[in-house]
């Protein structure tokens, strides 16, 4: 039987997402109103693994005081990163290469030795794997799912998800009125890594006119088809929202970045590629607006931020129960609890057959296919 909780430690890793500060609100009044106290790792694990980078040092005490008013804010007070995963750390080998170390064994005597019991980690898939990791090595971790690009398996949504689908819209909402009144297509490149997922939402909200996605490659020639059908019907304009992760029928996903010891490929330019093809194809004035970091930052909407308070709270009611090695999943109307092994390494696409995308079909929406 493990010892009674005392102190709990929570991390964000990964991309930012909005509603970070929210979670980190939650876990720390619902830890307080149990007795225990709480910390916070600066920048994913770095705070533990470079602890002279930060002044203040790199694990914070978090008080009821010091996580006044931050619920609403974008971002995340202990800072975030997509580098540095501790289990394949990017080291320089004696040959001058770079290779990767396994650092976790850091993390798991830093808690011993700070008696730190548990461990609330707050990310996306890299950040799920961690946890998952670090619990089959003996570490007590709830997880909580973030990332704007809701491609978390065994949750039906993300919290930062909605906070990128309603900016994403917002945007598609001014776009109609410029394309519209230079009768241009308007090509919107979004975020969402392997996933068609903001694409699809913003795209049906905004009332784009076609939509490409991972999940369905496409053919450029139908959406000229749509865009002349569009010309035909007096509609002289179109907007096209691609996710950057969409891959033509011949032809490869665009990246921007190739991947290096520590850090994933990063995706990006097919917006680009798209309006150039389409100008040439249609004959019509292309443009492209990459949404890109825009989608991650601002306030999170009310639907995240409650999420995102739901999430922090039932993360430390999990411990409480003690249970670990689970992440908290929305599974409607509640959260439940849901094995970490079970999300980690696991992405979720877009179902073909869900019926958003029926929707986008019967509303007369191109999807590329
Ligand atoms: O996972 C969130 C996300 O914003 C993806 O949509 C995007 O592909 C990636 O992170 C961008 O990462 P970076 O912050 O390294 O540019």
């Amino acid at each position: 039987m493990s010892r009674p909780i005392k102190r709990i430690a929570i991390c964000t890793g990964g991309g930012d997402a909005p509603g970070l500060n929210a979670v980190i609100r939650a876990v720390v009044l619902a830890a307080t109103n149990r007795g225990w106290e709480c910390y916070g790792i600066r920048d994913g694990f770095n705070g533990i693994l470079f602890p002279e980078r930060y002044v203040e040092g790199g694990v914070i005490r978090l008080t009821r005081e010091r996580v006044r008013g931050i619920a609403h804010l974008g971002g995340t007070i202990l800072g975030s990163t997509n580098r540095g995963n501790p289990l394949h750390f990017p080291t320089r080998l004696p040959d001058g290469s770079m290779g990767e170390m396994d650092r976790s064994a850091e993390i798991l005597d830093y808690f011993a030795r700070q008696e730190l019991d548990a461990l609330v980690s707050v990310g996306g898939d890299g950040s799920l794997t961690i946890a998952d990791a670090l619990h089959r090595k003996g570490l007590r971790v709830v997880g909580v799912p973030k990332t704007i690009d809701n491609d978390l398996d065994k949750t039906v949504t993300t919290f930062g998800f909605d906070t990128a689908v309603s900016f994403a819209t917002e945007c598609l909402d001014r776009l109609h009125t410029t394309a519209e009144s230079h009768q241009r297509v308007l090509v919107v490149e979004v975020m969402g890594r392997y996933a068609g997922w903001i694409a699809l939402h913003a795209g049906i909200a905004g009332n784009a006119h076609a939509i490409l996605i991972p999940e369905i490659p496409f053919d450029l020639d139908q959406v000229v088809r749509q865009i002349r059908a569009r010309d035909d019907d007096g509609r002289l304009y179109s907007l096209v929202v691609v996710a950057e992760g969409a891959v033509p029928l011949q032809g490869d996903m665009e990246v921007a970045a190739a991947a290096e010891a520590g850090h994933e490929q990063r995706l990006g330019g097919m917006g680009e590629h798209v309006a150039q093809a389409l100008q040439q194809r249609s004959g019509k004035e292309a443009r492209v607006v990459v949404l890109g970091h825009l989608l991650r930052g601002g306030s999170p909407t009310a639907f995240d931020r409650l999420a995102a308070l739901r999430f922090g709270a039932a993360a430390v009611r999990a411990l409480d129960q003690g249970l670990s090695g689970v992440m908290v999943a929305l599974a409607f109307p509640n959260v439940n609890y849901v094995a970490l092994a079970d999300v980690a390494g696991r992405m979720k696409a877009v179902p073909l057959d869900s019926d958003t995308i029926q929707t986008a079909r019967d509303l007369g929406i191109c999807l590329g296919d």
